[in-house]
């Protein structure tokens, strides 16, 4: 191919540092493999002052980085800032408006914006990659859109997000609460001072949609997940858990059948021999499953330096090779699909009851459950200091979401309910 694809990168945080580092570090291997040299030759970022520990020599700097879709040594634009909107959002719409591919880690713009960025693409004839965006180094974009385009993809699952995989690890290797291991997760810079975005679910949600749209061909659709973060889990949970063989994740799940497409991220209790259940601190993993190819696992860092600028630099490659074709594509000619809601869910619960030690509990507890025909599998009950509310947990057999929640509801209002029941959804993947 003819001479060296010319990229230009915004934001030198992070990521876009590791970026650098990555094709100074690997630059002959990356030519020899793509047949061109992938040179940086623009960057920007906002604090021009700042030393950054990589040689930018020879480097345009721009100090505002829209002007990097104008320059005309920039061939293929890098957007490594983030944030759903503003100025990352305009530079990728400048870029591709200027007839420049894009490659971008921005999952909140690509799980808010995508569709209409890859159509944008699509009529320039340019190339919009954003492996980085979903599950750090591991190349499920990749995977899901090439490695496997000969299935039908049924469902895909996975951790993808790093910090909640961290905290809840943590809270069963040591016993401490959310907050207490979240505070110390901030202070070594694995969750954000505003951890709300992760530990509220939103991150992996955000994920999430991207990887249904990719491995369903279905139309991108953030809104409809059902999103439930990890706040709510305690030490105690994932005692009982492990108690009754199982481990506590936060997993986003879509589904796709005929029915339509059902997304949701929540915390899970996955069977401990399952291989998901063994992915630990701030590691990811994928499981997609197809109809020929079966089940394929993924696992690999979801985020950090090295693991997204390695996922950069194969879009790079990619788009250095001449490989423009769309990975967001449009759904399916004919194609419908309907968003499904959590109602109709049918899965298996964890419920923990607090409750007043007195007569009479089982069996109102029971009345509650038989009204909605949900049926208990296993019981557990903890003695507590006499005068102190029971702990007792109780695992259900496969029930409607609705109706487990009715049941719920009116177990709440109990009179010897000590506490709001805790519950958690069983995954029997
Ligand atoms: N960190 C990860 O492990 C990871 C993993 C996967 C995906 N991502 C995604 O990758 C993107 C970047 O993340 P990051 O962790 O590298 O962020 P970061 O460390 O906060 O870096 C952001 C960079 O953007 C620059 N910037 C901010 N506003 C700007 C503006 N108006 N014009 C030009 N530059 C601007 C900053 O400049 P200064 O340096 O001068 O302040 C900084 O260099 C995000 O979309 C993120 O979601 C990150």
């Amino acid at each position: 191919m003819s001479g060296p694809l010319r990229v230009g990168v915004a934001g030198l945080g992070t990521v876009g540092g590791g970026v650098l580092q990555l094709l100074n570090g690997n630059g002959a291997l990356i030519t020899h493999r793509c047949g061109r040299e992938i040179k940086v030759t623009a960057v920007s970022a906002r604090n021009r002052d700042r030393d950054r520990g990589i040689a930018l020599e020879g480097i345009a700097w721009h100090d505002n980085a829209l002007d990097l879709a104008s320059d005309p040594n920039v061939d293929v634009v890098v957007e490594l800032i983030g944030g759903a909107d503003g100025i990352a959002a305009e530079l990728v719409e400048a870029a591709l408006k200027a007839g420049k591919s894009v490659v971008t880690g921005n999952k909140a713009l690509i799980a808010r914006h995508g569709p209409r960025l890859a159509a944008l693409a699509e009529t320039q004839g340019v190339a919009l990659r954003f492996e980085a965006a979903v599950a750090g180094g591991i190349p499920i974009v990749k995977a899901l859109s090439e490695g496997l385009a000969g299935n039908s993809l049924s469902r895909i699952y996975g951790i993808l997000n790093g910090t909640c995989n961290y905290i809840l690890t943590e809270m069963e290797y040591t016993g401490r609460a959310f907050e207490d291991v979240l505070a110390e997760a901030q202070q070594l810079g694995y969750a954000e001072a505003d951890p709300s975005f992760d530990v509220d679910g939103i991150d992996t949600a955000h994920k999430l949609a991207i990887l249904a749209s990719v491995a369903f061909g279905t139309p991108l659709d953030f809104e409809s997940i059902f999103v439930e973060g990890i706040r709510h889990i305690t030490p105690l949970d994932i005692e009982f858990a492990a108690e009754l063989g199982y481990r506590i994740k936060l997993i986003g799940i879509a589904t796709h059948g005929e029915k339509g497409l059902l997304q949701r991220v929540h915390p899970c209790l996955v069977a401990a021999d399952k291989a998901i259940a063994a992915v630990n601190g701030v590691f990811n993993a994928v499981v997609a499953e197809g109809d020929f190819v079966g089940q394929t696992v993924y696992q690999g860092r979801g985020a950090g330096a090295g693991p997204t600028a390695s996922a950069v630099a194969a879009d790079l490659v990619d788009i250095a090779q001449g490989h423009t074709h769309a990975v967001l594509s449009p759904p399916m000619a004919g194609s419908k699909t309907k968003s499904l809601t959590m109602d109709g869910n049918e899965g298996r619960y964890y419920v923990r009851l607090s409750v007043d030690d007195q007569p009479g509990v089982i069996a109102e507890i029971a009345a509650a459950l038989r009204d909605e025909s949900v049926s208990m599998e296993e019981l557990l009950q903890r003695p507590n200091g006499s005068g102190q509310p029971v702990s007792f947990v109780m695992t259900t057999h496969e029930v409607a979401e609705a109706k487990m929640m009715r049941a719920l509801a009116r177990i709440a209002r109990l009179p010897f309910i000590a506490e709001k029941p805790e519950v958690i959804r069983i995954e029997t993947f």
